[in-house]
């Protein structure tokens, strides 16, 4: 109820009536009290209670299950068995998603039925999001909502191999399957160790979308989808190192692979620091200073000395002080 809103136990024919209500009902919820309070309120106004069965253009749960034998008893351990149980087993479970299908089930004519896998993306997207749009708001503006990658591009409802999740096919491959060009770089000398199963691609991306660039999940902080796991990295320092603030961990890693250690972007950390801190360079306000030392022509790594790169809250030129 917290997470799928009012809709989520309606045939979708009273939900596409009772889209207004819904929708000027979540509007105006401000809270948790006022939107139950404008609930009661909207299904009271509609003259019924929220009773799924009441359509007589239903047939129910059981009369498909008389045809549809194998499809019904694979749905006993389905995650949307839970919209019958937690509605006092109306018996439309497979109606929320296919439609009323009284004239089909009386007719067996599979044009009578609605079947997602002939819908178009949109028309999928949008019967989803009729229960899970509190959860995946961002879905429409993502670039798979963009691109047309419905959500049965990814999930199966009926089988898949991740049953929980109801994905057609497990992480990663799941995602190899379209991003062949992302693959390699996990296999790469230095990766976060995902084919592994260490760290999956949604601890970093929300295949939903997000408010941020490329699905990434991070919060008003701009590099927290790193620094969540990295803490460490995240600060606040007395001695910011500007840069990891300014322009977030992929100024200096890669975030899926790297032929460097560290998954640092450039093979030689010195080659790293005197793109930004070039000892040539004419000093103007705001730049990075170069350094006095002039480093370049020494073969000593910039951060045997300037350990602590990401920060520090006792050295200005962030010297190990551990
Ligand atoms: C009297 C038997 C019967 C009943 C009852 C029945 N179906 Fe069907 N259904 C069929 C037949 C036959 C097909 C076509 C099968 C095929 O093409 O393989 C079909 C096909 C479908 C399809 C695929 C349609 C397509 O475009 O290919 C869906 C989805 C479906 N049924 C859902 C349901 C649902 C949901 C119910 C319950 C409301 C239900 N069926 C009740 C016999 C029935
Ligand atoms: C949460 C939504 C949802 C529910 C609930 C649901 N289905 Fe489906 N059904 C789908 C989707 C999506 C497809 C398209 C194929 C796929 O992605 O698995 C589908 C496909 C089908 C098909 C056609 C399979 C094919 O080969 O094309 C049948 C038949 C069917 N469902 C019957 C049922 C029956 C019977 C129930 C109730 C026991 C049910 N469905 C409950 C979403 C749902
Ligand atoms: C009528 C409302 C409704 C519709 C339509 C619906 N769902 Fe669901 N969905 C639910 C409910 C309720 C659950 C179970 C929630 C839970 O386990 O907390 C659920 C669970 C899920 C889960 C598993 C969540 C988990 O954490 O285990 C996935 C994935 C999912 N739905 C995807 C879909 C997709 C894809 C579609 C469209 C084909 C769809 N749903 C259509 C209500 C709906
Ligand atoms: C590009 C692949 C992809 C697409 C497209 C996609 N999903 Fe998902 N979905 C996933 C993956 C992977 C997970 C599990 C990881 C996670 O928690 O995000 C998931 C998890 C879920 C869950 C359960 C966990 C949660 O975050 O609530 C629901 C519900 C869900 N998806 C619904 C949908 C709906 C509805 C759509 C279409 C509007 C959709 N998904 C489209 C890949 C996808
Ligand atoms: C059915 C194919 C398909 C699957 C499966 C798929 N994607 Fe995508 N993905 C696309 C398409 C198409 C785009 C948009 C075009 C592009 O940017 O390549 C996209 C875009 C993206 C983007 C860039 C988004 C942006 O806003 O710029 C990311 C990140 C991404 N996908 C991650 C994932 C992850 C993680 C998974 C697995 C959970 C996944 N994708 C599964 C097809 C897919
Ligand atoms: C450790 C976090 C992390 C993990 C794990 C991760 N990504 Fe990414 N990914 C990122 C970041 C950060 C970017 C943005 C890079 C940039 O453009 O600055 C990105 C970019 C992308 C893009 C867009 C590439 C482009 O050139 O626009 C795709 C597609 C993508 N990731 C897919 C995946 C897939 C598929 C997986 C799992 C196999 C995955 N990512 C795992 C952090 C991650
Ligand atoms: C879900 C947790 C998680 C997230 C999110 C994450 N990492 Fe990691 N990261 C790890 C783990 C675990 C390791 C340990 C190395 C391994 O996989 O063996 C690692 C290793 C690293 C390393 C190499 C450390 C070493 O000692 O060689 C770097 C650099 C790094 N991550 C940067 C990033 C960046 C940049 C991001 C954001 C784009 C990020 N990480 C997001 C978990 C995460
Ligand atoms: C100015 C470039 C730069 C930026 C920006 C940067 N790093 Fe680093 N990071 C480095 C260098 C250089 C090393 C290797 C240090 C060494 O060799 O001792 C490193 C090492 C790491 C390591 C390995 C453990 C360690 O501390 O040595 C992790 C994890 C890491 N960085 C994560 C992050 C995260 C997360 C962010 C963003 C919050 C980030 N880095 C931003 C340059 C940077
Ligand atoms: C992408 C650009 C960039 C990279 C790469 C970079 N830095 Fe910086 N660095 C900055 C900026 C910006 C400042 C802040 C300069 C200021 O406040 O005047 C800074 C400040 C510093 C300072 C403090 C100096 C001062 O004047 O306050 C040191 C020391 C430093 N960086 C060392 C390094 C080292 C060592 C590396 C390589 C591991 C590195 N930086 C990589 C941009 C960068
Ligand atoms: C042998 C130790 C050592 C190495 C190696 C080293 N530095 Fe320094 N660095 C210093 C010292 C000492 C200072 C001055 C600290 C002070 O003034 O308090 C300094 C200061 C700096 C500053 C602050 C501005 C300035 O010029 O005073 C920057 C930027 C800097 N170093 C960058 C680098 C870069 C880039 C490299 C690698 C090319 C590097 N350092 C390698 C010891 C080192």
């Amino acid at each position: 109820m917290r997470r799928y809103g009012p809709s989520f136990c309606l045939p979708s024919g009273a939900v596409r009536r009772r889209w207004p209500y819904l929708r000027a009902c979540i509007s105006f919820a401000v809270g948790a009290i006022v939107f139950c309070a404008t609930f009661v309120a909207a299904a009271q106004q509609a003259g019924q209670a929220a009773a799924p069965t009441a359509g007589p253009e239903f047939a129910g749960s059981e009369m498909c299950a008389t045809c549809h034998e194998e499809v019904a008893k694979g749905f006993a351990e389905n995650p949307h068995v839970k919209m019958a149980q937690m509605h006092g087993a109306n018996g439309v479970t497979c109606e929320n998603c296919h439609g009323p299908g009284k004239e089909h089930a009386e007719s067996a004519d599979p044009s009578k039925i609605f079947n997602p896998s002939k819908a178009t993306a949109k028309e999928v997207d949008a019967k989803c999001l009729s229960c899970h749009r509190v959860d995946h708001a961002n879905f429409q503006h993502s670039g798979h909502g963009d691109a047309n990658v419905s959500c049965i591009g990814c999930h199966s409802i009926h089988d898949g191999e991740d049953r929980q999740q109801q994905l057609k096919v497990a992480q990663p491959a799941l995602c190899y399957q379209c991003h062949t060009d992302v693959k390699p770089q996990f296999s790469m000398p230095f990766h976060h160790r995902v084919d592994e199963g260490a760290v999956s691609c949604s601890d970093c991306h929300d295949p939903h979308g997000t408010f941020g660039r490329k699905g990434l999940r991070a919060s008003a902080q701009q590099d927290a989808v790193c620094t969540k796991c990295h803490s460490e990295t995240a600060g606040p320092f007395v001695y910011e190192h500007a840069v990891v603030k300014t322009e977030g961990c992929t100024a200096c890693h890669f975030p899926h692979g790297s032929p460097n250690p560290r998954l640092l972007n450039r093979a030689n950390v010195n080659t790293l620091c005197l793109e930004c801190h070039s000892p040539s360079m004419n000093f103007t306000a705001g730049e990075p200073m170069g350094p006095t030392h002039n480093q370049a022509t020494q073969y000593q790594s910039c951060t045997m000395c300037h350990s602590d790169i990401h920060g520090s809250n006792v050295s200005p030129v962030y010297f190990n002080t551990h």
